[in-house]
């Protein structure tokens, strides 16, 4: 699924250019993936019992990984070319942390960059499979309007039978003058 539809959607959505970031990798399925397609690539991981193994795994080749809620990474401010997040919003305790992720996010990307990702929709299965779990899904109606509260423009979702996916823009100095009343 990720090499045959999640690269292929990626790729016609947005370019991610040269310093990317993931966030939640996990055991770092798509980090191999992603990491093939650019220059750099940062993951950051809370779980140390993930973050760990996959950094060793990972030394020398150019990928960093960080293990650190994503939510306050105090990485730089308008660093990254693209962000992605797959599976991992609906693993976050409350929507007030997801929100927090979603401004986090705006803080570190470049004016133009795209955050994708990737979640699954609120489904009896689901649920099911997450029952000693953390399971707080985003409903996708609700995306848009959440990530332009963080700053994000151009917000785009595509509803699927389990999951959903998205692509938003962080704002360019054109957007900024739309915005700003009397700005030239
Ligand atoms: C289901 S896994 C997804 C792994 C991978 N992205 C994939 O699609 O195969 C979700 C990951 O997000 C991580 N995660 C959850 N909250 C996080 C946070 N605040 N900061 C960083 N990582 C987080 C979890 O520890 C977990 O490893």
């Amino acid at each position: 699924m990720l090499q045959k539809d999640l690269l292929p959607w990626i790729e016609s959505v947005g370019d991610l250019g040269d310093d990317v970031l993931e966030i939640g990798p996990g055991p770092g399925l798509t980090t191999d993936l992603l990491r093939r397609r650019v220059s750099h690539l940062t993951a950051v991981e809370l779980d140390a019992t993930l973050a760990h193994p996959l950094r060793e795994r990972l030394g020398g080749t150019n990928v960093d990984v960080i293990c650190t809620d994503a939510t306050r990474s105090g990485l730089d401010a308008n660093r990254f070319s693209a962000a992605t997040c797959f599976s991992m919003l609906h693993h976050m305790p409350t929507p007030a942390d997801q929100d927090a992720l979603f401004t986090e996010v705006s803080r570190l990307l470049r004016p133009g960059a795209i955050f994708v990702g990737t979640d699954s929709i609120d489904l009896d299965v689901i649920r099911a499979g997450h029952v000693d779990d953390v399971f707080v899904p985003v409903g996708p109606d609700t995306l848009a309007d959440r990530l332009a509260a963080a700053g994000f423009v151009d917000t785009q979702v595509d509803v699927g039978d389990y999951q959903f996916r998205f692509v938003a823009r962080m704002p360019t100095g054109d957007h900024l003058a739309f915005a700003v009343p009397g700005a030239e």
